[in-house]
């Protein structure tokens, strides 16, 4: 077992007297890629600038590469950082702006040239190395930014939700790059981000947050399948949420909900219940249908054309694909996610 790159033991921060991250325990292995996801507030950034040594902790031992770094300032701590506003000098060219940690290190003249070349080269951006970030595009100046953060050889990449600032098109080819990036260098890289797709897409590892805490972690399509708390399960996209008589609370998937037509015969197993349509939102593939039955509102995914508000309809509840929500919130956040019982 080689060492962890990160560990975050209790680490805790209050700002006057409010605690935004409370009493985190994480560990970050070597050439693992982790997202920190959770809604904003819940503490991300405030992680991550204590990972970086830019904000002191209140309480808590941080380590890195095994020797405590708790106190170590910024520069003595092996970091490359990627921020939302990709914070590149404006006057500086894009090779100087890479250059930059390599110049503030004291690496030779000649091993900055080569190692700026080998960024940009890595990002596909040699070619713009005489131009000003004005002269950019959003998605190029967060390639520069990248570039500047690996050229360090950093022992862990941080990236706080460097692809927010971009539009959706890009957002989602960005991916692509940083996941080919973090593969080709085998960086250990921990991203904060909002979005779960981003984070179910790229990392190995993923921390949900909730008001300071870890609510769960683990593998992404784990977690996914199997959340921990109705917290994690919303956040993840669920919508559906229902106690059932002897299996307490689970959630069901709007695509796996059927609605059935009017003398279709139920598939087997399962429950039929009577709804009334009160939403049609079209969607391109299929519509998102909202109905309610009884007291309680229901999302279901439906290809009917004819689907009008006020209908009357039958649902087909498929219990063998509810998902059990064995963890209540409240005491999801009193006990570590390792100690939850987790569903198979
Ligand atoms: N410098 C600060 N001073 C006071 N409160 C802060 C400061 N930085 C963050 N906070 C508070 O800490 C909480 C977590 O913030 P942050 O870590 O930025 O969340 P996230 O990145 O998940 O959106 C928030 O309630 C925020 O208002
Ligand atoms: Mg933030």
């Amino acid at each position: 077992m080689t060492t962890p790159v990160v560990q975050l033991q209790g680490i805790t921060r209050e700002f006057s007297g409010s605690v935004a991250v409370d009493a985190i325990d994480l560990t970050v292995e070597r050439g693992q890629f982790t997202a920190l996801l959770g809604p904003s507030g819940c503490g991300k950034t405030t992680t991550l600038r204590m990972i970086a040594g830019f904000l002191p902790p209140s309480g808590g031992t941080i380590l890195l590469d095994g020797k405590d770094a708790t106190h170590l300032p910024p520069e003595r701590r092996n970091i490359g950082m990627v921020f939302q506003s990709y914070a590149l000098f404006p006057h500086l060219t894009v090779e100087k702006n890479v250059a930059f940690g390599l110049r503030m290190r004291g690496v030779p003249a000649a091993e900055i040239r080569t190692r700026v070349g080998e960024a940009l080269e890595l990002v596909g951006l040699a070619h713009l190395a005489r131009r000003k970030p004005k002269e950019l595009s959003g998605g190029q100046q967060q390639r520069v930014a990248l570039a500047r953060a690996v050229a360090i050889r950093p022992s862990v990449l941080l990236l706080d939700e460097p692809l927010s600032n971009l539009d959706a098109r890009l957002r989602i080819q960005m991916r692509q790059e940083l996941l080919r990036v973090q593969r080709e260098t085998g960086l250990t890289t921990i991203l904060v981000t909002h979005d779960q797709e981003e984070a179910l897409e790229l990392a190995d590892s993923m921390v949900i947050l909730d008001r300071g805490r870890i609510v769960q972690q683990g593998h992404p399509r784990e977690v996914f399948r199997a959340p921990a708390t109705r917290f994690v399960a919303q956040f993840l996209g669920y919508e559906n949420f229902l106690d059932l008589p002897g299996r307490g609370r689970v959630t069901i998937r709007p695509e796996h909900i059927e609605i059935l037509a009017p003398t279709q015969k139920p598939p087997a197993g399962g429950e039929v219940v009577d709804a009334t349509v009160t939403a049609v939102r079209f969607r391109g593939t299929d519509f998102a249908v909202t109905v309610t039955v009884g007291d309680r509102t229901l999302q279901a995914v439906s290809t009917d054309e004819a689907l009008r508000p006020g209908a009357s309809i039958r649902l087909h509840l498929p219990l063998a694909r509810a998902v059990p929500l064995p963890g209540d919130d409240a005491d999801a956040r009193l006990e570590p996610p390792d100690q939850q019982e987790c569903p198979a």
